[in-house]
């Protein structure tokens, strides 16, 4: 597997991260099949949040991977905290610190490889986050810090406090929801895809070294559902399947492909349960699409260019 740089956290990760949201939809033994097939293939960064499953996604990979020290040490665990379902979101210094003792607990784990705050707190307060990275950082809990959904200023306003530098931003992104890359390329224009949604997150990103993690990477809408082999989009998936063929691979393998050939080094979050399909997204990291190419999938799926 082909590897990044982490933003400016020193390690060296898979270019493909595995999201654990959907784990609990899995029978024990099939969750067993796919995180061990998973650490074969040396997809080895396992994405999570304590809100998965109310937890349960967590406690069920734990078991999946039969945690032992030996395996901790071969894998990266990454995990988010910060949304309270029923309630809101909270970045409160005793919020961040008892999830994470949630999480440790249930992946069986002494620390995080990396801590993501999970989405924006209107009533942040950037010391108390301050205060909870601290603690968390000095007591080995968790070695690297994050965010997601959060745009340029916010990750400014929090950096000003902190001692640890951010070093990811995880972000919705998909050739069918790539608003982040429209409105920049579509500067100054009437156009609604022209609307700069995000602050320019992508080139904030680009410039601070911050890895951005494109979640639900073959989904449209917000979890609208999967647009390859949709009817809805009849364009896309003649140039989508028009390249699978040329490359000889499938038409996952092409959409990941086009994630990875933009040139800011992001780590896509992939969804999928199904082993085969995971192979296929580790497949793009072999392929590099050609700007053309690029740009035809990219107005394919109804974007315009200037
Ligand atoms: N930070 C955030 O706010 C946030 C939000 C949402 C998700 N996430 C993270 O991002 C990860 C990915 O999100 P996601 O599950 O929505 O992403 P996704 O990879 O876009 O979607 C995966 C889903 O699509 C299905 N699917 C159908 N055909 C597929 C194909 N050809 N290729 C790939 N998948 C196909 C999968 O089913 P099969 O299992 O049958 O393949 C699975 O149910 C999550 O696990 C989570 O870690 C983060």
């Amino acid at each position: 597997m082909k590897t990044i740089q982490l933003g400016k956290s020193g390690l060296q990760v898979p270019a493909i991260a595995v999201g654990c949201m959907r784990i609990n939809g899995l029978e024990t033994a099939d969750a067993e099949r796919f995180v061990q097939s998973a650490i074969e293939e040396g997809a080895v960064f396992f994405d999570h949040a304590d809100i998965y499953g109310k937890g349960t996604c967590e406690e069920i990979f734990a078991k999946a991977v039969n945690m032992t020290a030996s395996i901790r040490e071969k894998i990266f665990l990454q995990s988010k905290c910060g949304i309270r379902p029923g309630i809101a979101f909270d970045f409160s210094k005793e919020h961040i610190l008892t999830s994470v003792d949630g999480i440790l607990k249930r992946l069986k784990t002494d620390y995080l490889d990396v801590l993501l705050l999970h989405r924006p707190d209107a009533l942040v307060e950037p010391e108390e986050v301050a205060e909870a990275f601290d603690i968390l950082h000095s007591s080995g809990k968790v070695r690297h810090f994050g965010v997601s959904n959060q745009n340029p200023m916010q990750i400014q306003l929090l950096q000003k406090s902190l001692k640890q530098t951010l070093v990811a931003n995880q972000l919705q992104l998909s050739i069918a929801h790539a608003t982040m890359i429209s409105q920049g390329l579509l500067v100054n224009m009437l156009d609604d895809n022209a609307v700069n949604r995000d602050g320019s997150i992508l080139d904030f990103c680009r410039l601070n070294d911050i890895t951005i993690q494109p979640w639900s990477p073959f989904q449209y809408g917000f979890f609208g559902g999967v647009f390859l082999d949709n009817e809805k989009f009849p364009k896309l998936n003649a140039k989508i399947d028009e390249l699978a063929e040329k490359y000889g691979v499938s038409n996952t393998t092409i959409a990941m492909a086009w994630l990875l050939r933009h040139p800011a080094n992001m780590q896509p979050v992939t969804g999928t349960m199904n082993i085969q399909r995971l192979k296929d997204c580790i497949k793009a990291t072999e392929i590099r699409l050609s700007k053309e190419e690029w740009y035809a999938i990219y107005l394919a799926a109804g974007n315009i260019l200037p």
